[in-house]
């Protein structure tokens, strides 16, 4: 049944529904490549802003803390996009709870009842009935105190089949395909994404991510969940109370400390 969606994307398909002044505007399209991110750094310039890589597959994608990201051929949207925005380097990471955000209205648009299931567990993680569908991976280069280039990378699981996971994979990764048994086309659903990333860049830009905070609490698979914090080896249980106002986790540790946690090295488990 999903035959027809083992092929090459047709970028001119995602330009087509582009509503975007900056991002997607240049699209380089790839068939293989290490990692797009690794490929935006190697090609980023500072007039390249909103430039968009894609690849049919990635032979090392990476994620958070080195991990390694399955991305099988034509399969799934492995995409970066190459930003230069002029904000401090401390609040480079709270871009990726606005490519999050970003990606769940997107979603939503493409089918409306698909948006509503997926979740973010932060700040990273795309969520599918508690199973992984996607990620993001914010990248920053820095020199002389400022971001001289970010990268930020989305994966999301489109078509993959079982088969298509490694075996450790299987119990906590998904696709849109395995979760809803509906095949989708890549291409409106990277349109989407530049479409609805776009005005929430703008207002990071503006230093306020308030309206991608708002997305992320509607969507958000952990406020009020009991989870682990891991953190360079040392583990703690709390209770997600809210997302703060910079993006940070507010919890209720165990002995009834209200805390702040930023993502950094940061995993949740849930419990
Ligand atoms: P964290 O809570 O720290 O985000 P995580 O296990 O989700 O923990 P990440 O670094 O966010 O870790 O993501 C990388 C992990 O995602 C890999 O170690 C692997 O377990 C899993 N993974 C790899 N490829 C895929 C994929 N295509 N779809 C879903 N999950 C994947
Ligand atoms: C995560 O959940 O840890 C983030 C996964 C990010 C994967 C994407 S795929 C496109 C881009 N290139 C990479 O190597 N990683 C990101």
């Amino acid at each position: 049944m999903l035959r027809y969606h083992y092929r090459n994307l047709i970028p001119d398909k995602i330009t087509q529904d582009l509503r975007t002044k900056i991002l997607g505007r240049k699209i380089i399209y790839l068939d293989t490549v290490d990692s797009t991110n690794s490929e935006g750094r190697r090609r980023f310039t500072p007039e390249g802003e909103g430039i968009v890589i894609l690849s049919e597959q990635q032979t090392a994608g990476r994620g958070r803390l080195g991990r390694e990201w399955t991305s099988p051929r034509n399969k799934g949207i492995w995409m970066s996009i190459l930003l230069k925005p002029d904000q401090p380097p401390d609040r480079i990471p709270r871009l990726t709870m606005v490519g999050a955000a970003a990606v769940c209205l997107a979603l939503e648009i493409v089918e409306p009842s698909l948006g509503t299931k997926v979740q973010i567990k932060w700040p990273n993680d795309l969520l599918l009935g508690e199973k992984k569908v996607g990620g993001i991976l914010t990248e920053m280069q820095v020199s002389g105190g400022k971001a001289q280039s970010v990268v930020l990378g989305i994966g999301l699981n489109v078509s993959l089949e079982e088969d298509d996971f490694p075996s450790e994979l299987l119990m906590k990764a998904t696709s849109l395909y395995l979760g809803t048994g509906r095949a989708y086309d890549r291409e409106i659903i990277i349109a989407e994404i530049l479409n609805s990333f776009e005005p929430l860049y703008q207002e990071f830009s503006g230093g306020s991510i308030a309206k991608s905070l708002t997305i992320c609490r509607q969507r958000s698979a952990v406020i009020g969940r009991n989870v682990i914090l891991v953190n360079k080896g040392i583990v703690e249980e709390a209770e997600v109370l809210d997302l703060g106002p910079q993006g940070e986790l507010v919890v209720k540790l165990a002995k009834g400390d209200i805390a702040s946690v930023v993502s950094g090295e940061i995993s949740l488990r849930m419990l």
